[in-house]
């Protein structure tokens, strides 16, 4: 089967309002791959900008995090995911490492993200990825599978139909030393295997893209992986020209 083609661009803490605006311009002028979904998440406060900036064209706004309250409420400083489609973002991103590591979130706590996301109609984009460390120990594929079983456990079967996985290797990111194509296409296909364990359907359909240094030279060859869906890009989304090239690696 044919899965969706996903690029998406993660800002971070990067940006401005001068700056979403000319770079949406130049990605609505600009060639866009037309068998690749494109979707930029850009920092809470200028989504609805975006979204604004992006209307009538097939780029999609996405927030990178996401309360995992489904009510709102309380929660001084969260961002729910009704707010969220309320400003026009399709996709969240959920369970990052920079979240993992500098605010403690936990596997459980990105299941109820990607759980929320879900409910209020946003597509949930999943971050797994083990340490340097863990690397060199050989526990790779030891991490990587608690991470996919807290997820299959605690996420309900739609959200599990319905997300995107994004493998983010923690030494890759933002350090140039990407993945090599055959760490990456080893470690997607390891992740549809196990979720193939839990539903052959789901592991066949969902996307799973790979982030971590993804550059316009060294993309060709990661994108050739069999289970490599796309890319999930930091530094390089944060111009168009580059971010481009990229998602068009993929066509
Ligand atoms: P990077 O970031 O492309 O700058 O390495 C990727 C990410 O953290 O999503």
């Amino acid at each position: 089967m044919t899965r969706q083609t996903l690029i998406v661009g993660n800002w971070k803490m990067n940006g401005s309002a001068a700056h979403v605006d000319s770079f949406c311009e130049a990605l609505t002028d600009s060639s866009i791959p037309r068998s690749a979904e494109l979707a930029v998440c850009v920092p809470f406060v200028y989504i609805p900008r975006a979204v604004a900036a992006l209307a009538g064209s097939r780029i999609a706004t996405g927030s990178q995090d996401i309360s995992e309250q489904k009510e709102s409420g309380a929660f001084t400083g969260e961002v729910s995911g009704e707010m969220l489609r309320d400003c026009g973002a399709r996709f969240a991103i959920v369970g990052h490492s920079e979240r993992r590591a500098r605010h403690g979130e936990t596997d459980e706590l990105v299941a109820a993200k990607a759980n929320a996301a879900y409910t209020l109609a946003l597509t949930p984009i999943v971050c797994l990825g083990e340490s340097l460390a863990q690397r060199e120990a050989g526990e790779t594929e030891t991490v990587l599978a608690a991470q996919v079983a807290a997820l299959t456990g605690a996420c309900s079967a739609s959200t599990l139909g319905h997300m995107v996985l994004a493998y983010e290797p923690i030494w890759a990111i933002g350090s140039g030393r990407s993945a090599t194509p055959e760490q990456a296409q080893a470690v997607h296909a390891f992740l549809r295997a196990r979720l193939a364990e839990w539903d052959a359907a789901t592991a066949e359909s969902t996307p799973i893209l790979y982030g971590g240094s993804v550059k316009p030279d060294n993309v060709g060859l990661l994108a050739v992986g069999d289970d490599v869906d796309g890319a999930l890009v930091g530094g390089a989304s944060l111009q168009p020209e580059p971010f481009l090239k990229i998602a068009n690696a993929f066509e």
